[in-house]
């Protein structure tokens, strides 16, 4: 399976941080946002990995990460966003990188403590469709939100002010080749943004989404709030990163 990641988007949620690099360059405790969602591929054994980038900082990448060696890898490629169009957007850059192949996608500020392999491994055993991670949380308001019925995943909701459950679909999303397909399908959202619950829900409709609870703690990093707190976790207990 490939591995993608997504850090474009312009970070404005942490301006003025955000003003002279790039969001998922930032530190989070002892290393650079990016090196985490690189070590959540790295650690459930997906090597072939591409990261989108984007903004004014995009080469800072390439000096930071060059070709990956650092983790063992032998080569990372890159693609560039313009502008802020949305995560779809941003995943759609990395149609030619995918092949048609299975993909596991990571949100670059999306942190997590432990590892995906069983997920990653189950999903490989899926014929077809997609599979999600679902977290607990008590702000379920800032996320995609699963509704599950009698065990069944039947709808996600982008941001719901009034929450149907308390369940996060976390920022790891593995999906089979048709995934582009659905992307060109898909029209921008009330905040102008192609939506990743939209290509998500697509698969809940078809009967073919698949979704396990994460095991370890989860956190995203794109508020003030939630950066400070992955540095806090990351401190605490350490981190599936490869730093
Ligand atoms: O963190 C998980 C949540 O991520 C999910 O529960 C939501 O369903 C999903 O929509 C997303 O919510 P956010 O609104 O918090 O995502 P945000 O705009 O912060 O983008 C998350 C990452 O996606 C960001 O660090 C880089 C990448 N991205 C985002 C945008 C808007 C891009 O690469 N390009 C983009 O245009």
């Amino acid at each position: 399976m490939k591995g993608i990641i997504l850090a474009g988007g312009l970070g404005t949620r942490l301006h003025p941080l955000t003003k002279i690099t790039n969001k998922h360059l930032l530190p989070i405790y002892g290393n650079p946002m990016i090196y985490y969602p690189i070590g959540t591929l790295i650690n459930a054994g997906i090597t072939d990995i591409m990261i989108v980038t984007g903004g004014n900082y995009a080469g800072d990448f390439l000096r930071l990460l060059g070709n990956g060696k650092e983790f063992g890898l032998r080569h990372i490629n890159y693609t560039y966003q313009e502008g802020e169009g949305g995560i779809a957007a941003a995943l759609a850059l990395a149609e030619y990188f995918a092949e048609g192949e299975p993909i596991c996608v990571v949100l670059g500020d999306n942190i997590i403590e432990k590892n995906i392999i069983r997920a990653v491994r189950d999903f490989e055993k899926q014929k077809k469709g997609a599979k999600i991670l679902l977290k607990e949380v008590p702000d379920p308001e800032r996320f995609g939100v699963a509704e599950i019925v009698k065990g069944k995943l039947v709808d996600i909701v982008e941001k719901p002010k009034k929450p149907r459950s308390n369940l996060a679909v976390i920022g790891i999303y593995m999906y089979d080749g048709r995934v582009f397909d659905i992307v060109k399908t898909l029209k921008p959202s009330d905040r102008g943004e192609l939506e990743i619950t939209d290509v998500n829900n697509a698969y809940v409709k078809e009967g073919t989404m698949a979704w396990d609870m994460l095991d370890g703690w989860w956190t995203d990093a794109g508020t003030f709030e939630s950066l400070l707190r992955a540095s806090i976790l990351v401190s605490q207990t350490g981190a599936n990163n490869v730093g």
